[in-house]
């Protein structure tokens, strides 16, 4: 079993690369650590590579996704594992500014993934700008097949599935946050939303007036979800796809325990992963939500 640590960068298309970066610069708060006239690649303040926004026109905005494995691992190895599961792949020299060698693959709906084992932080210069994120905490997705995707990131890249409804959706994570990647069943398959978890939910309410400050408003939130229980709301970038920003999402710190750490709002005690009813709504303060 691969042994994901983490999510890395998140690579989205866009045909307006001079906008996309104004918004994820001077709104979000990222820095740009390359750029050139086919794309632009963009940290955290604190130096993790986190977002790709390449010039192209396909059909869905979401690219590629890049997770982080084992930093002692063997990535010839890993190909290797790969290979035997079945799963094609190539050894790709950097992908990134930050990261030397990857293993590249394509998951079942196509996207492409970058497994990489080591990498180091961006020089960032330290400033103030923006809404200035944690980290790019989650991808969400609607996939054709729902269950053959979930099947592939459990069974091959080891993700664990923290909840889910049939039919609907699957939370899957590879740390202690309770989602990393969210597949939802979509006849047209694309990017829900990438999510980018602030501190709390003061960074929340700042992030809010950053937002409406640049004329960029709220299309959901601040609501708190109940799948999860994160406080988050949600907005548009510079070409339309959706963002979450969000804080205090269930953690699971240990597999082994099998429940998410307490919290006030579990409505289960102790919360384990379980199959929610499919009217469950979204929002745990009030109206279903969007
Ligand atoms: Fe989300």
């Amino acid at each position: 079993m691969i042994d994901i640590c983490r999510l890395g960068h998140t690579t989205l298309a866009t045909g307006e690369l001079d906008r996309q970066v104004d918004h994820y610069t001077n709104i979000i708060g990222l820095a740009v650590t390359e750029r050139s006239e086919r794309r632009a690649v963009l940290a955290t303040r604190e130096g993790g590579e986190t977002l790709v926004l390449e010039r192209a026109h396909p059909t869905s905005a979401l690219l590629g996704l890049s997770f982080q494995i084992a930093p002692d691992a063997n990535l010839a190895a890993l190909a290797q594992q790969l290979r035997v599961a079945g799963v094609a792949c190539d050894q790709v020299s950097d992908p990134t500014p930050c990261v030397s060698q990857a293993i590249r693959l394509l998951d079942p709906a196509g996207t492409t993934i970058d497994l990489f084992a080591d990498t180091r932080f961006a020089d960032v210069p330290r400033a103030s700008i923006g809404i200035m994120p944690l980290k790019l905490g989650h991808v969400a997705r609607l996939v054709a097949e729902a269950p053959k995707c979930a099947a592939f990131y459990t069974e091959i890249l080891g993700f664990r599935i923290s909840d889910w409804r049939n039919d609907v959706a699957y939370f899957l994570r590879c740390g202690p946050d309770h989602h990393t990647i969210n597949l939802f069943y979509g006849a047209r398959p694309g990017l829900a939303h990438v999510a980018f978890e602030v501190k709390d939910g003061a960074e929340l309410h700042r992030a809010s007036d950053i937002l409406a400050a640049r004329g960029c408003k709220l299309d959901w939130g601040p609501s708190r979800h109940n799948i999860g229980h994160n406080i988050s709301s949600y907005h548009a970038d510079a070409d339309g796809n959706r963002v979450e920003l969000y804080c205090e999402m269930d953690q699971m710190k240990s597999e082994a325990l099998g429940y998410f750490e307490p919290r006030p709002w579990h409505a289960d005690r102790p919360q384990r992963p379980k199959a929610w009813p499919l009217d469950t709504s979204k929002n745990y303060w009030g109206s279903w939500g969007t």
